[in-house]
């Protein structure tokens, strides 16, 4: 119930303005965004690289509404990941996409193209992209978009939402397919025509499509904080013999951060979604709305104002 509240709140652009004009938003969003430039995006990368991490770098901004800012969207890409190669960051980093910030609600083929663009900037960075998934309305469409891309750029990677009934299905044909998948629980507001609502049901879907991906012949990328996850995911690896560059654990920037250390010294991969921008307050709702403990976080960096 107050996910949901939280997640409609998301999309209100009153709140909005409320909220990035609050004096106390600050210090809350930094606990969750690498700051607002490329320049600190690559600086949090740099550290985290030191410390064993890889990353998946996002340029805040979804559902673009003007071809001027999907092309701007693009061109902050290119210029990223040219920055992450002359820093000496790739491949330990790649980059994460929305294609709804590439004008995929404008233009499905104007999404491709600008998605395209970007992957030969990250080829020529020698590193690659990984399609961030959206709510459902776009997932046949990324889907679609994700099968034309890998026809020039084969390791680009999409993420699948263990709370849609139809993704262990995606998860076959994508681990048949030879994919780098990233599997996470799901981050949206979803109808129960397609989406499981409870926890449990959500935590076992996860569990199917993780074994599913973990004995196929693709890359698979395990997405969640959830323990009992990060337990199962340790144990089919094992289970299934893949080695450390098999696959991989990834994490949100700011999100049990310990626990991301304690799996790179036991030796597994695993990558840091770093996300940068002004663009953050969709991005941090979302975060708020996975655990309300954050909203006592919230909270408190309000009163500690007052
Ligand atoms: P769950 O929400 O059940 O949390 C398990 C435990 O993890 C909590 O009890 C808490 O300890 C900790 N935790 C989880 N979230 C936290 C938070 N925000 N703050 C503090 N602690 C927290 N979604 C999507 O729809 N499309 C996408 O493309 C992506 N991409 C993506 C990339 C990466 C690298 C990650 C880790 C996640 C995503 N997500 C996503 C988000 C994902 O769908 C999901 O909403 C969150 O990861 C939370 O789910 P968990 O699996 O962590 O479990």
């Amino acid at each position: 119930m107050l996910r949901s509240v939280i997640l409609a709140a998301a999309r209100s652009s009153r709140l909005e303005r409320l909220v990035a004009t609050a004096p106390i938003s600050r210090d809350v969003v930094r606990r969750f965004v690498a700051g607002t430039t490329a320049a600190d995006a690559l600086r949090v990368t740099r550290a985290l690289v030191d410390d064993g991490l890889t990353v998946s770098l996002d340029h805040l901004g979804e559902d673009t509404h003007s071809p001027a800012d999907a092309a701007r969207a693009r061109e902050e890409y290119v210029a990223l990941l040219a920055a992450a190669a002359e820093a000496g960051l790739t491949p330990a980093v790649e980059a994460s996409l929305k294609l709804s910030a590439l004008g995929l609600r404008l233009d499905e083929q104007l999404a491709a193209d600008h998605a395209a663009a970007v992957c030969a900037a990250a080829v020529a960075a020698g590193t690659t992209v990984t399609l961030d998934m959206e709510d459902h309305t776009t997932t046949d469409a990324t889907c679609e978009i994700l099968t034309k891309l890998r026809q020039d750029f084969p390791a680009t990677g999409v993420a699948l939402q263990a709370y849609l009934r139809r993704t262990e299905a995606d998860c076959r044909d994508l681990a048949g397919a030879g994919a780098r998948v990233r599997l996470c629980k799901g981050a949206y507001a979803e109808p129960e025509s397609v989406a499981y609502q409870s926890k449990l049901e959500v935590d076992r879907s996860f569990v199917r499509c993780l074994n599913v991906l973990m004995s196929g012949n693709g890359y698979p990328m395990l997405a969640t904080h959830d323990p009992r996850l990060v337990a199962i995911g340790e144990d089919r690896a094992k289970w299934f013999d893949r080695t450390a560059d098999q696959f991989e654990f990834q994490m949100l920037y700011g999100v049990r951060p310990a626990e991301q250390l304690r799996l790179a010294a036991e030796g597994y991969a695993v990558r840091v979604y770093v996300p940068y921008g002004t663009q953050w307050y969709p991005y941090l709702m979302r975060r708020l709305a996975e655990r309300p403990a954050n909203l006592a976080f919230f909270a408190r960096a309000i009163q500690s104002r007052g």
